[in-house]
């Protein structure tokens, strides 16, 4: 009888696994029997967005934490599929920071040109999972969303692609309770709009609290102050943009920081990250660990060192991501399909011991973005996922951070070579700043002459085109 595997999740984790899978039997290989369970009604995972904040329609708690205008925050060209490339799926080039609506454009593009869509069970959400040690197997406990209906089935394998930006870190500060304003977790972020001519507090210093902190300035906010625990981000900001140290009290809607200084805010949005949270996994099975590049625990960073018919994709931090959770999926493919052979459990313990003695030297994002790139490098060369030049993706990361910091309202103007086919991205027809419309028919569209022009006119002298 011929192995079942269940992937939990299709996000763009668990569309690479299928595509993966799909790859091999278009090659003439003997595919197990594949179940994809996706609680969503549609696939595609964080770039899935909801408006809908807390639960869906299910009851279930909204799985995505991206919000309207979310733009790529790095190059495409730095998540570019190496065997599905942004010019075969759009037929031109185009710029290099695409909004949310076209990059899940290019990701269902690419799944739905190798017809995986039959392996998943949409509005399926797993509830449980149970390893049995007599018969090796996996019971996979799912709900029909829609039905209401409870069934488990059996699997040789399990590979867990349900991501680990969606469980909000929520951290207790002293006063909280008294602050009379709007408070948000990032995950609950939806849009910028309603914070124009207001003070804003963003915790946290990393992504979140960057991105949100630019929207909001787009927006028209009135200032923006972030509140960092370990080190600032050190951008240009403008001036109605500063960084100050933890947050120690609220007083009303006073907060004081640590260094003695003290703002009066109108709504604080907590970007201070996610957990990862596994509420289907018993805790044997369930990764814990915090937000890293190296999860301890994951052998070559995909297989549980509990139980080695268990993966896990795309548990790391990223800088990589589409085409790292490509380079995952096609080596858990490969273990799967008995081509790739796991060493003994001392193996892997030393293998990752020495992967995360690496790690532990890491300083710099720099450092990290390297780490990473030798990281997918390892795992490609090991199966037939074409080979791209990851130290020159690297360098794309690294020029993108310089670009960051050159200036951070306008970082998203510039353009990349792609390293899998040559091109060079063209220039949006709009700046970043001054784009207000983030639909793929917006991006696609050749806007008239006049109306960049007017665009790019200094503020107030633009007339309405739109
Ligand atoms: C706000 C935000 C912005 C981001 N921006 C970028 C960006 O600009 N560029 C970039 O490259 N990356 C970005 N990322 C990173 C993003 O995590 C990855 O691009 C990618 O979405 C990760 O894919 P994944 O499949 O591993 O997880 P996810 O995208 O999180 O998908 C997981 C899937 O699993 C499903 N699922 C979860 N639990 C269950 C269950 N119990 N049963 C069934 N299904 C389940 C979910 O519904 C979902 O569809 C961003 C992340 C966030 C949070
Ligand atoms: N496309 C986009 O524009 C976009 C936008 C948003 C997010 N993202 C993606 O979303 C993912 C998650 O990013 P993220 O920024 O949400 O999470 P993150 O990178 O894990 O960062 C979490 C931040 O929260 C801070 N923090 C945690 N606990 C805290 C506490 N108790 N008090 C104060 N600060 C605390 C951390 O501070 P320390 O540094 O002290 O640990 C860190 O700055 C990333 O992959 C990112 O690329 C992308």
């Amino acid at each position: 009888m011929s192995k079942r595997v269940a992937i939990i999740g299709a996000g763009p984790s668990g569309m690479a696994q299928l595509r993966a899978f799909e790859s091999a039997r278009k090659k003439g290989a003997e595919i197990p029997e594949i179940v994809c369970y996706e609680k969503q009604d549609d696939w595609g995972g964080q770039w899935n967005f909801s408006w809908r904040t807390g639960t869906d329609k299910y009851g279930e708690p909204v799985h995505s934490s991206m919000y309207r205008n979310l733009w790529s925050n790095a190059p495409k060209e730095a998540l570019e599929f190496a065997e599905y490339t942004f010019d075969q799926h759009f037929g031109r080039p185009i710029s290099s920071y695409p909004p949310r609506a076209v990059l899940w454009d290019y990701i269902n593009g690419r799944a739905q040109k190798s017809d995986v869509k039959k392996y998943v069970r949409f509005a399926t959400v797993v509830r449980w999972v149970e390893f049995d040690d007599t018969t090796q197997q996996f019971s996979v406990t799912v709900e029909d969303l829609q039905t209401g209906q409870t069934t488990t089935e059996q699997f040789d394998h399990v590979i867990i692609g349900s991501g680990h930006f969606t469980t909000p870190n929520v951290p207790d500060f002293a006063g909280i309770e008294t602050f009379p304003g709007y408070i948000v977790h990032a995950h609950d972020f939806r849009g910028a709009e309603e914070l124009a001519g207001k003070d804003v507090l963003l915790i946290g210093s990393s992504y979140s609290a960057e991105d949100i902190g630019v929207q909001a300035f787009k927006m028209g906010v009135n200032s923006i102050t972030f509140s960092y625990r370990t080190a600032p981000m050190g951008f240009k900001w403008p001036e109605n943009m500063e960084e100050l140290p933890l947050l120690e009290r609220f007083e009303g809607s006073t907060a004081h920081f640590t260094n003695g200084e003290s703002r009066k805010f109108d709504a604080v949005i907590l970007c201070t990250g996610y957990l990862h949270h596994y509420p289907f996994l018993p805790s044997e099975l369930a990764l814990d660990s915090p937000n890293n590049v190296y999860p301890d625990g994951l052998y070559r960073g995909v297989v549980s060192e509990q139980n080695n018919g268990l993966f896990y994709l795309g548990a790391q931090d990223q800088w990589f991501t589409f085409n790292m959770f490509d380079a995952q999926a096609w080596f858990v493919r490969d273990i799967i399909l008995g081509t790739i052979e796991l060493p003994d459990a001392e193996q892997q313990r030393a293998h990752i011991d020495k992967w995360l003695e690496d790690f532990r030297q890491l300083e710099t994002g720099e450092d990290e973005i390297y780490f990473q790139a030798r990281y997918v490098r390892d795992l490609i060369e090991q199966t037939d996922y074409p080979m791209f030049d990851l130290m020159a993706v690297a360098e794309i990361f690294v020029s993108w951070e310089a670009d960051k910091k050159d200036h951070i309202l306008h970082y998203r103007d510039r353009v990349y070579r792609s390293v899998m086919t040559g091109t060079m991205a063209t220039e949006h027809h709009t700046p970043w700043l001054r784009e207000l419309d983030d639909s793929l028919e917006r991006y696609l569209s050749e806007p008239e002459r006049d109306e960049i022009e007017n665009m790019l006119a200094p503020e107030g002298s633009q007339t309405a085109t739109r």
